[in-house]
């Protein structure tokens, strides 16, 4: 499959139109971005690791009953996946506090909770993301009420399937990012990429951060930090 012209450039992922109109490619960029763009930086091989974990985790998800936007990977940093109407919410599911949600509520990061959180941002840069709720989302139609209760329930059991699963490679899930579509049939999927850049990702033993927050906070080591979850993911 061919890339045609390009119809988006994201911070993380180019996307374009290939000959199959339900379908797009997506490369992914080193060029990472943190505090809404305002810290720019690259992290080496980080478009190859995150298309490499994203698929993985993405196969893994459909296999447990998500369905998704893959198609399927065209090589080391490109993939085809269907192409869709991105619905302008940032889906956030907690398990243990830490980033945005320990600061507002006051909490210690890594503190427990009794229950999973959900939250909704509106994917609007110019506003910075703000947060919204469910009576925010279907005032201004992002989606409708069946969407949003599907996206709801993807959502919960994407949190259940990921987080098994990372269980058994000694990574916490401690917080995570999706997104989601609708395909030409208006079916919702999940969309766009899981990886490092988009969770918190703990080593379960040692509480190591092996994500994006390497960056985000100027600790360093997040190239050898991707490469870790790459290996203990693909063992590769
Ligand atoms: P937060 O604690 O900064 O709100 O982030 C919650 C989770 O969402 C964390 O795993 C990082 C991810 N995230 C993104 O992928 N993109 C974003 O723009 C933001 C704000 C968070």
């Amino acid at each position: 499959m061919q890339k045609l012209e390009q119809v988006y450039e994201g911070k993380a992922k180019k996307v374009f139109r290939t000959e199959d109109p339900e379908a797009y490619i997506v490369d992914y960029k080193d060029d990472a971005t943190a505090l809404n763009g305002l810290k720019k930086g690259t992290i080496r091989g980080k478009g190859v690791i995150n298309n490499r974990i994203t698929n993985h985790l993405m196969s893994l998800l459909e296999k447990g009953g998500v369905p998704t936007h893959l198609i399927r990977e065209l090589s080391d940093r490109e993939t085809l996946v269907k192409k869709v109407e991105i619905v302008p919410l940032e889906v956030i599911v907690r398990n243990i506090a830490a980033g945005s949600l320990a600061k507002r509520l006051g909490l210690e990061e890594g503190a427990r909770m009794k229950r999973t959180v959900l939250e909704y941002c509106y994917k609007n840069d110019a506003l910075g993301d703000p947060m919204v709720n469910e009576y925010h989302i279907l005032a201004m139609d992002f989606c409708t009420r069946e969407e949003l209760d599907l996206i709801a329930k993807y959502a919960l059991r994407i949190n259940e399937l990921l987080t098994a699963y990372l269980r058994e490679v000694r990574i916490e899930l401690i917080d995570f990012k999706l997104e989601f579509g609708r395909t030409g049939s208006g079916a919702i999927v999940l969309a766009d990429e899981i990886s490092p850049d988009t969770c918190r990702f703990w080593d379960s033993v040692t509480h190591e951060k092996l994500d994006k927050d390497r960056f985000r906070r100027d600790m360093g080591g997040e190239e050898d930090a991707y490469k870790e979850v790459l290996k203990r993911l693909l063992g590769e």
